[in-house]
């Protein structure tokens, strides 16, 4: 059993990544957040799968690019956060996040659990992930998709318990779709 997890939040400007977390922490939305939260620990005691968790958010405006793969190559798991209402966020999962986060990894054939996240939920009536779940079978690394808004809370616990159990118990090192081969 790993000894803590370490989720990194990235994404385009504006998606909520600082709202989940600190909607998450304080139990509460506000309207008004720094560009990047602390990075904080949540305690065993009160994560679902009873192992610390650190969360890291990421945010252009206070960091560069090289910091950005520094962060991923320490990542256990990565959520990619896009808002259900803005499309372009959605496009951008598959033509620069998760290209960027594979080409930010020493060892070409190593691979970081995703979760893709679909955040502001309460803005939109339908769901996105017709859109999203196909990049499940392109991208293998993609272990699960949600949808949750950090303004009502809705799925927001959930998502962080995903990212957990991407980490803790993942199908990639069982089962490799690439090659179909059992390891
Ligand atoms: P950067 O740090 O600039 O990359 O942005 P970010 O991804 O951290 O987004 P941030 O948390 O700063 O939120 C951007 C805006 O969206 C703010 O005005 C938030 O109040 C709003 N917002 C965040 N989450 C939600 C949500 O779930 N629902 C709604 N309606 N608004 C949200
Ligand atoms: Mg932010």
């Amino acid at each position: 059993m790993k000894k803590e997890v370490r989720i990194l939040l990235i994404g385009e400007p504006k998606v909520g990544k600082t709202s989940l977390v600190l909607s998450l922490v304080s139990e509460e939305f506000s309207a008004v957040v720094p560009p990047k939260a602390e990075e904080i620990t949540i305690p065993a005691d009160v994560t679902p799968e009873r192992v610390p968790t650190l969360i890291v958010d990421y945010s252009c405006q206070e960091q560069s690019e090289a910091q950005l793969k520094i962060e991923v190559r320490k990542a256990n798991v990565i959520c990619v956060v896009y808002a259900v209402n803005d499309d372009d966020s959605i496009r951008k999962l598959t033509s620069k996040w998760l290209p960027f986060i594979r080409s930010s990894l020493e060892n070409p054939d190593e691979r970081i659990p995703v979760v893709l996240v679909g955040n502001k939920a309460d803005l939109s009536h339908t769901s996105k992930l017709d859109l999203v779940l196909p990049i499940m079978n392109e991208y293998s690394e993609v272990e699960t998709c949600i949808e949750c808004s950090a303004r009502t809370m809705r799925n927001l616990s959930e998502t962080f318990w995903f990212a957990q159990k991407a980490v803790l118990y993942p199908t990639a090192p069982l089962y490799i779709p690439d090659n179909k081969t059992l390891t």
